[in-house]
């Protein structure tokens, strides 16, 4: 059976996009399904793409303690919770209840450039700032503060000569396509297994 998931979105939701594309090119192989969308914006594009695709697209108050979060969840028996592009911070109660069972995908390396308001294009602001010759993508377990939980995995990505914010967020966003869908198809069939239960 597959992990039955839920993506939260804030935005587009082109990495929402990617899992279902790679889902249903993996057909009955797929370790997870995406069951549920939710959003804290109800003009979340993220959720026309659920729409789109027949799964069911839902708002919830994210200044409330969690419970509104946890109820939908729960109604849709979530094993796994994706984070896609979702900007606020989980409350501590869903990150307790799914413990290892909630990850993030950030546009950088961390901790280095991760953090409180380090999203979208201040995140390669930051990159390009520093001069580095190296940024990347980042998958990691969810904890209560941003950007945070155990490094899942890594994926760098070259900074080049002449690069611009816009050049820069175009070919990590390209990695993140590649590899968010791969990380949630290995959490997922190994959270069906408990692998994470004591880490
Ligand atoms: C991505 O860059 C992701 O790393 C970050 O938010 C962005 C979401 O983009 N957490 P999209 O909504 O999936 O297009």
């Amino acid at each position: 059976m597959p992990a039955r998931v839920a993506v939260l979105v804030s935005g587009g939701g082109t990495n929402l996009q990617a899992i279902l594309d790679f889902n249903s090119e993996r057909g009955s192989l797929a370790a997870s399904e995406v069951v549920l969308v939710a959003s804290n914006r109800s003009s979340a594009g993220g959720l026309d793409r659920a729409r789109a695709a027949d799964i069911a697209a839902e708002v919830f108050d994210s200044t409330d303690d969690g419970s509104s979060l946890m109820a939908l969840l729960t109604s849709c028996n979530v094993s796994l919770v994706v984070l896609a592009g979702y900007l606020k911070r989980l409350p501590a109660s869903v990150v307790k209840a799914y413990h290892r069972r909630i990850i993030n995908i950030h546009p950088g390396l961390l901790p280095e450039f991760g953090g409180a308001g380090m999203y979208g294009s201040r995140v390669h602001a930051a990159v390009l700032e520093a001069g580095v010759t190296t940024t990347g993508v980042t998958a990691h377990f969810v904890d209560d503060e941003f950007d945070h939980g155990p490094r899942i995995a890594e994926w760098r990505v070259p900074v080049q000569p002449g690069d611009t914010v816009e050049s820069l967020a175009a070919r990590v966003l390209a990695v993140e396509h590649l590899m968010y869908p791969r990380i949630v198809d290995l959490v997922a069939s190994l959270n069906e297994r408990d692998f994470f239960a004591d880490f």
